[in-house]
Order: C-alpha cells, then sequence, then structure tokens
C-alpha cells in the first residue's frame, strides 16, 4: 500500500503516521522529519533548511526532491510508503509522479486530514514532542505520565520552536498557496479520501482505516 497523509500543520499527520505504519506495515516518511534530523546534525542541507523551518517557510523544491528521491529506493520501501508532509507542492508532486513510475510504485490513496483553525491553534501550541524519539504529546489531550519526560524513552519533551501563532500563520498560508493544489492534482486523479480529523484520535484513526480499506 502507498498513501500520502496531507494535512495543514498541527492536523495530526505525525500521530496518525503511527498508527498507519504500524497497521500496514510501511516505511513511514516524513520530511519535516528527515529535515530536522539534518539540522540538528548540521548538515549542508540542514543549515539552508534551518531558516526556512523556523520561520515557516516551504524549504526550497529542489532539495525535498533529491532527499526523498534518494529515501524512496531504500529497501524498507518494497512493502509500500507512507509519505508525511510530501509532496507540498505542485513541482514535488509532479517530481514525485516520476520517481514513482520508475519504481513502479504509484499512489494508491491519499489521505486529507480536515481540522479547523481554532483546534490548529490548540494542537500546535500544546504540542510537545521528544528531543530523542519523536514521540508526539499534547500538554491537555495526550500527556506524558511524568511532566515533561517521554513515556518511551525517557528524555526530555520539548516545543518545537515552529510551534508558536506567529509561524502557524505563516505555515498555514503556505499551505493554503502551495499545498491546496497538490490536494486538487490527486482530487482529479479520484485519490483523495477526506478525514474529519476534529475527533478524538481513535475516531480519526477508524476513518482512515476504513478510507484505505476501501482501495485495497
Ligand atoms: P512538518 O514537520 O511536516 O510540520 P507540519 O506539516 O507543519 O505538521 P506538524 O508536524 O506541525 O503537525 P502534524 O500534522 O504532524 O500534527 P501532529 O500529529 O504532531 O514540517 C516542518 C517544516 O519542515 C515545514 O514548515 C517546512 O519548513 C519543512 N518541510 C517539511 N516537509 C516539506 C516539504 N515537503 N517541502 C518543503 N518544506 C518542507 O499533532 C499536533 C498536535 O495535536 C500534537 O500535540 C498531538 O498530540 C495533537 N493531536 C493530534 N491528533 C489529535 C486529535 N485527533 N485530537 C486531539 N489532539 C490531537
Amino acid at each position: 500500500m502507498n498513501i500520502l497523509i496531507m494535512g495543514p500543520a498541527g492536523s495530526g499527520k505525525g500521530t496518525m503516521s503511527k498508527f498507519i505504519k504500524d497497521e500496514y506495515m510501511v516505511a513511514h516518511i516524513s520530511t519535516g522529519d528527515m529535515l530536522r534530523e539534518n539540522v540538528k546534525n548540521e548538515t549542508s542541507l540542514g543549515l539552508i533548511a534551518k531558516g526556512y523551518m523556523e520561520s515557516g517557510k516551504l524549504v526550497p523544491d529542489e532539495l525535498i526532491n533529491e532527499m526523498v528521491k534518494e529515501r524512496i529506493q531504500q529497501d524498507d520501501c518494497k512493502n509500500g510508503y507512507l509519505m508525511d508532509g510530501f509532496p507540498r507542492t505542485l513541482v514535488q508532486a509532479e517530481a514525485f509522479e516520476e520517481m514513482t513510475n520508475i519504481i513502479n510504485k504509484k499512489v494508491d490513496v491519499v489521505i486529507d486530514l480536515k481540522v479547523n483553525i481554532d483546534d490548529l491553534a490548540s494542537r500546535i501550541t500544546g504540542r510537545r514532542v521528544c528531543k530523542n524519539c519523536g514521540s508526539i504529546y499534547h500538554i491537555v489531550t495526550s500527556p506524558s505520565k511524568v511532566e515533561g519526560v517521554c513515556d518511551v524513552c525517557g528524555s526530555s519533551l520539548v516545543q518545537r520552536k515552529d510551534d508558536t501563532i506567529e509561524q502557524l500563520q505563516v505555515r498555514l498560508a503556505e499551505h493554503k498557496k502551495n499545498t491546496e493544489p497538490v490536494l486538487e492534482y490527486y482530487r482529479k486523479k479520484g485519490l483523495v479520501k477526506e478525514i474529519d480529523a476534529s475527533k478524538p484520535t481513535e475516531e480519526v484513526w477508524a476513518q482512515i482505516k476504513q478510507a484505505i480499506e476501501t482501495v485495497s
């Protein structure tokens, strides 16, 4: 199964990716996580990406496409992939179509998470992430057992630098301008399943599972 999960900042892509990956045993490829790893390791890509990410802007297409092209050919994608946060522009979508045609792994379904803006703001400002393993928490809806400590690996929880109301506005504007046309591109191919992602986690997961099962 080859799946794209899309939606604005804070809509639950990372949270739902964990459920999807565990259920369908696909390779979870988050361009946001890959970029943060590059920033942490101060690679040449990370040094360029940092400024864009901290301001909420998209990282240039050619850098993202190169990173994904290399990743999608790795062995763990043989059983299928789950792209989280990619493609975000039409240039990326067209490049991805070429890449997946070559490896014969076309997109089967696009999950589009819909959440209203007020909910996105409280999700983004309340999110905490583990700086070691990346597990995702929320101070109200899914707190860790011990405040500030990851349940999975015991490392500290931190707030992402781009998780402010100001950066959220920029990220939402980027989504509207660049990523809405990508959704339209896949809608024309009949691949998009809209999900009401404002519901509690278990309900969102049930909707996604049902959507994937209609195409598998
Ligand atoms: P990225 O890391 O992809 O950020 P994003 O798209 O803004 O999405 P988020 O990670 O903020 O949110 P999410 O949808 O995963 O929500 P989550 O599950 O954590 O990208 C970061 C940056 O990298 C971009 O701004 C850009 O600069 C760059 N970048 C990445 N990909 C790129 C690309 N392809 N091209 C160019 N640039 C790129 O959930 C959020 C919170 O809500 C959590 O606290 C969670 O616990 C809570 N929550 C989740 N679901 C529910 C629920 N159902 N009910 C209640 N709370 C919930």
